[in-house]
């Protein structure tokens, strides 16, 4: 899984779910982790579980990540690593969803994304080392119909690319994650008539869990992934095979 001794690794949406999980394998890896999320008490708990800091962030605001940012570096000095976990789901597809829905999916989870890679390149260029892994979505690998979502996660995968090439020569490697149906609040949000459905179409015949998806994101925050850049991982049991 990678060991993550003396890194500092920032993650997004560590109150909950999947970020939470990844919190504490990277604790337990040896990593220093800065905990932020938008729900304060589920992050200061998880914070608190596992020896770490927490930080309020909402993802699609700019001033939020220069603090963020500024007081990792004052306090650990440095920053090894960004998962870009944090996300919001919405169904709507052309027939049934509006603007507004769009554009807040677009911002929590496309623009969100671009804001933490845009803070956090700065250190890591100046330090020539880095890795950030960008959790997209099987929605950013095929279309179905929730389109604010699909073109979000889309989106991250086609960031992760384009950032993995502009700082490939600062020794920065940069990669998506595509999580398949992983049991979160996210998953149980979509009703056990689509999840049944969902699952049954899944070769291994199961959700996954958040360590599951966790497990890869180590994997490429570790030197381990140390020559693993611009490519995706997707962790889905084979649905999308
Ligand atoms: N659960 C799944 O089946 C699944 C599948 C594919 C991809 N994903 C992706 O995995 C990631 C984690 O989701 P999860 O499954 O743990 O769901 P979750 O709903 O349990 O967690 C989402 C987290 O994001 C945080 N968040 C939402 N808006 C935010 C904002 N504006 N700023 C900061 N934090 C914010 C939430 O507070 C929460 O902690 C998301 O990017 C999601 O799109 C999930």
């Amino acid at each position: 899984m990678g060991n993550l001794d003396g890194k500092t690794i920032i993650i997004t949406g560590g109150g909950k779910g999947q970020g939470a999980a990844e919190v504490k394998l990277a604790t337990n890896l040896g990593a220093k982790v800065v905990v932020t999320d938008v729900l304060d008490d589920e992050g200061n708990q998880i914070a608190e579980e596992t020896g770490n800091v927490y930080h309020s962030l909402d993802v699609t605001d700019p001033e939020q990540w220069s603090d963020v940012v500024n007081s990792t570096v004052s306090d650990f000095g440095r920053i090894d690593g960004l998962v870009n976990n944090a996300g919001i789901f919405g169904h709507g597809g052309i027939l049934d969803s509006d603007i507004e829905q769009f554009k807040k999916i677009i911002d929590v989870n496309q623009i969100g994304t671009y804001l933490g890679m845009a803070a956090v390149a700065p250190i890591m260029v100046s330090q020539m080392s880095g890795s950030i892994v960008n959790i997209s979505s099987i929605a950013g690998m095929r279309g179905r119909k929730a389109i604010g979502y699909g073109a979000s996660k889309w989106a991250v995968r086609g960031m992760t690319k384009c950032a993995a090439n502009e700082l490939g020569s600062y020794n920065i490697r940069v990669n998506s994650i595509h999580p398949g149906a992983i049991e979160t609040d996210m998953l149980s949000g979509l009703g056990d008539a689509t999840i049944n459905r969902l699952v049954s179409n899944v070769p291994m015949q199961r959700s996954g869990t958040p360590d599951e998806v966790g497990t890869a994101v180590m994997f490429l925050l570790s030197d381990e992934a140390s020559y693993i850049s611009g490519t995706e991982i997707v962790v889905d049991g084979g649905l999308i095979a």
